[in-house]
């Protein structure tokens, strides 16, 4: 053990003396052995790239210690030099340095390598299995010493984890640039990642892993909460006609697990299909779903009390999808809503559960006979296609979830193309629900971090959003009523819905108008010395941050969904209008070389230069989204981007004419 304190150990970086190896601890959640890439040459390649950060007299002991890491987990983590002090997000006052908008960078760091919070905390892995803040914890020591001793007049470049080192700037530029994975787009494909991560040259930064924004699961919450209640609205008639609806899916894992919460949220019946009984009784006991059953005699039994009684109830179903699907056929039982969030991204090493084998079986066939593995999930999958297609052809609205279901579905050969045999028969989330209805009218998931650490702040900063759109909803236009008042009831249940986990942080859906006036109102509250400073950002899966053409752009149709312009100049344009950091990376979510994403960070300190930047940067952030999503003539986006217009006379938008289609029939 270190006997430094907390402050020293940041400002001392890397150690001088080598500190003694770390036992791997089985007690932590840690990264599968990353697949063995690299030829001998190569090896060697990584071994001199790791070494670089030490002075050749400690070569000779470290090079075995790395070379065995390589071989052990299949890349260099340097373990033995992880801190020894407890990582989690400190009040902002706890860090050492001469700028408070590094401190604030280095809360946000440690907040994303929580244990509470990471997935593979050791292996510096935040979420989604790759997700990673640093390649190295000799990255992760270099980096905060950087950020201990800089100043405002000064930025750190960080490439991929690599802290590159302090330029000389300027008080408003942004304290951090951060890029991940940016490569040469004919070096994108799945083993360049593994090839090049293991070289040490580049990693995954996910989303908000590697541009430390994570907020835990609050994040995954409130997304679902939104887009069920909305597929409920496409198929409700009104408040009343929710009740007694029946939604079905399945998955109880990390993201999927918010599924039934938001169900109940929405005020539905839903059935969450999970095979796995560790994952179903886990959500049980948090209390994110209500009942579990694992007899489907006893589920059609239990639904159809719930439906009589038009009860709002969350039930988990302990088995197999398919078979759900297929019994309510044969039994009657109509289904309004359905989706599917089993993790096919990952289809042949557990991602998905094919019917016929029950849970033990399925593992064992998965590990000792893969290639008739494959097989039964792509037999389960064409069943699992065509029950969907039994129940929608009596009017069940489906959608997928981004989990690739309808992609793996196809390729297994299961009927879910449509007519034109390009597109799918049913749409994605984005497509139906989160483009048209949140995004295209700038609603998206801003978020905001108490750096005090003190829940009091954010119990404020709660009350404080709370009345800004409050006093918005009574001038908005009818367009955009309803995002706002589900945001409102949100907010209001959001203490009690007790959703902190690490740092003292908050999420809503807002538009640019509303993530304007509610910054600028925590920055007054700050300058009043009511609440401290306030760290404000916003998840990549936004209105402008993202291009990712089967994702959070799938509703781009004039064929430039496949370019990544928005989502560059996105991040160019935040860094000069005054956010704190900047960050910007390949992959995240749907895979390396799938998607280009982008976010900021942004320090409100209750200054004037703080009130000045938060204006131009939020205004931009939404509205450069707004503008493209407009000029691919999505109607809502259209409308909210003449309004902003009106708003702001300094705002200048192309706005496209459109074709009468009879002339490009009659052609
Ligand atoms: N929630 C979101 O906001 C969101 C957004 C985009 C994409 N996704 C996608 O959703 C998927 C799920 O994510 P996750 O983090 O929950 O993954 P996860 O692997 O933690 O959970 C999936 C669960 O599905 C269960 N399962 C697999 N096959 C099954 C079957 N046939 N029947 C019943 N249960 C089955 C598994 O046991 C597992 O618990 C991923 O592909 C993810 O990319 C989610």
């Amino acid at each position: 053990m270190s006997n430094l304190t907390f402050a020293q150990d940041i400002q001392q970086g890397i150690p001088t003396i080598i500190p003694s190896k770390k036992a791997f601890d089985p007690t932590v959640n840690h990264a599968p052995k990353r697949k063995e890439i690299l030829s001998k040459e190569e090896k060697r390649l990584a071994l001199q790239n790791a070494l670089r950060y030490f002075p050749k007299e400690q070569h000779a002991e470290l090079i075995k210690d790395f070379a065995e890491e390589l071989d052990v987990f299949g890349r260099i983590y340097m373990h033995r030099y992880r801190p020894d002090y407890k990582m989690y997000a400190r009040p902002i006052s706890e860090y050492p340095g001469k700028s408070e908008q590094a401190k604030a960078i280095m809360l946000m760091i440690q907040n994303n390598l929580d244990h509470a919070v990471a997935q593979h905390p050791h292996e510096l892995i935040t979420y989604g299995g790759n997700g990673a803040v640093f390649q190295n914890w000799v990255q992760y020591r270099l980096t905060m010493k950087y950020l201990s001793e800089m100043t405002d007049e000064q930025t750190l470049v960080m490439y991929s984890g690599h802290p590159m080192g302090l330029f000389p700037s300027h008080k408003n530029a942004p304290r951090v640039v951060v890029t991940n994975g940016m490569m040469i787009p004919n070096y994108s494909k799945p083993d360049d990642w593994e090839k090049f991560n293991a070289l040490g040259v580049t990693q995954y930064g996910q989303m908000t892993a590697g541009s430390y924004m994570y907020i835990g699961p609050q994040g995954i919450v409130h997304g679902t909460t939104i887009t069920v209640l909305n597929a409920v609205r496409r198929i409700a008639k009104n408040r009343d006609d929710i009740k007694g609806k029946l939604f079905i899916t399945a998955g109880l894992g990390g993201m999927s697990g918010a599924q039934p919460k938001a169900g109940n949220i929405a005020g539905v019946i839903s059935v969450t299909a999970e095979v796995n009984p560790k994952a179903a009784n886990t959500r049980h006991s948090q209390g994110w779903v209500d009942e579990i059953i694992n007899d489907l005699d006893e589920l059609t039994v239990r639904v159809r009390k719930a439906k009589d009684a038009k009860e709002t109830v969350s039930i988990a179903y302990l088995g197999n999808v398919v078979d759900v699907w297929e019994k309510f056929f044969d039994e009657n039982i109509y289904v309004d809503l359905g989706s599917d969030q089993t993790s096919l991204h990952n289809p042949w090493a557990g991602g998905y559960y094919p019917a016929g084998l029950n849970f033990e079986e399925a593992n064992e066939m998965m590990a000792n006979e893969p290639e008739k593995f494959k097989t039964y999930v792509q037999e389960s999958l064409r069943r699992h296609a065509a029950a969907v297609n039994k129940h929608t052809s009596k009017g069940t609205y489906f959608f997928d979830y981004g989990n690739a279901f309808l992609l793996e579905a196809s390729r297994a050969g299961g009927e879910v193309m449509a007519e034109n045999h390009i597109d799918f028969k049913y749409p994605s989330y984005i497509q139906d629900i989160l483009g048209p209805m949140c995004f295209d009218f700038g609603f998206g998931p801003f978020r905001w971090v108490c750096a005090s650490g003190k829940p009091e702040d954010l119990e404020k900063t709660d009350a404080i959003a709370c009345q800004v759109l409050e006093k918005m909803m009574l001038t908005s236009p009818e367009e955009i009523q309803q995002q706002m008042a589900d945001n409102i009831q949100w907010i209001k249940g959001a203490q009690e819905n007790k959703l902190v986990v690490g740092s003292q942080a908050r999420i809503l859906y807002a538009d640019a108008e509303g993530r304007m006036r509610i910054a600028e109102a925590f920055n007054k509250a700050i300058a009043n010395g009511e609440i401290g400073p306030v760290v404000l950002g916003r998840d990549h899966h936004d209105v402008s941050g993202t291009d990712s053409p089967y994702r959070e752009t799938s509703n781009i149709y004039d064929g430039s969904k496949f370019t990544a312009d928005m989502a560059i100049q996105n991040v160019i344009g935040d860094s000069f209008r005054g956010a704190t950091w900047v960050s910007i990376h390949n992959g995240g979510g749907v895979g390396w070389g799938e998607v280009i994403n982008g976010g900021f960070g942004m320090l409100l300190d209750g200054s004037a230069d703080a009130d000045r930047n938060l204006k131009m940067m939020l205004h931009w952030d939404v509205n450069n989204g707004i503008a493209r999503r407009n000029w691919a003539r999505n109607e809502n986006a259209i409308f909210a981007i003449k309004r902003a217009m009106e708003a702001e006379p300094l705002l200048k938008v192309t706005l496209p004419n459109l074709v009468d289609e009879s002339l490009l029939d009659n052609l």
